[in-house]
């Protein structure tokens, strides 16, 4: 069975945390579309465009994995991919909140897509995208949270040098 997933979130930026869950994604389906959302009612650091470049950069290793954008309900977005797996990380039990509404919301929206919740590996599981602009914010030393490339855009738009 060729098994389509999708991937979304803000990725504001992207993060090693964001990766972990695309690399492991990649194993387990056949297609995983790594879907940035646009209409989101978060202040962002990074344009969508900006969003979409770096995760394509971050990702083109992998043959089965894509990257897009969506506008307007993920389910919707979903049928039109003919996807019917979401894939979410879950960080800690704080997660689990949020996540249980949307995914519950999600199903009641479209029954035939389930959402898959993968452990955030560890070495991860306290790193968000929240923490990366606020450390860098600060000048702080965000190189064990978001690979290179990352950093050096955060930085810049920032208007900081920040720590390596
Ligand atoms: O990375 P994030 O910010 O936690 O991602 C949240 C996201 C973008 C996946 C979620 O807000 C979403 O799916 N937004 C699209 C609008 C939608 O479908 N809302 C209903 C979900 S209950």
């Amino acid at each position: 069975m060729r098994t389509i997933a999708v991937y979304p979130g803000s990725f504001d930026p992207p993060t090693y945390g964001h990766l972990d869950i695309i690399d492991r994604s990649s194993r387990v389906f056949s297609r995983v579309i790594v879907a940035v959302a646009r209409n989101i009612r978060k202040e962002v650091l990074f344009t969508t465009a900006e969003r979409i470049d770096m995760l394509k950069q971050l990702t083109r290793s992998y043959s089965n994995v894509e990257v897009d954008s969506f506008k307007g309900l993920l389910m919707s977005y979903a049928a039109d991919k003919g996807a019917h797996v979401v894939v979410r990380g879950l960080r800690a039990i704080s997660d689990f909140e949020y996540e249980f509404q949307m995914a519950h919301m999600n199903k009641k929206l479209a029954d035939d897509v389930d959402t898959v919740f993968m452990m955030t590996g560890e070495r991860y599981s306290y790193i968000s995208s929240n923490i990366v602009r606020e450390i860098a914010g600060f000048g702080g030393k965000i190189d064990d949270l978001v690979p290179e490339l990352v950093r050096e855009r955060v930085f810049r738009k920032m208007g900081k040098r920040g720590k390596s």
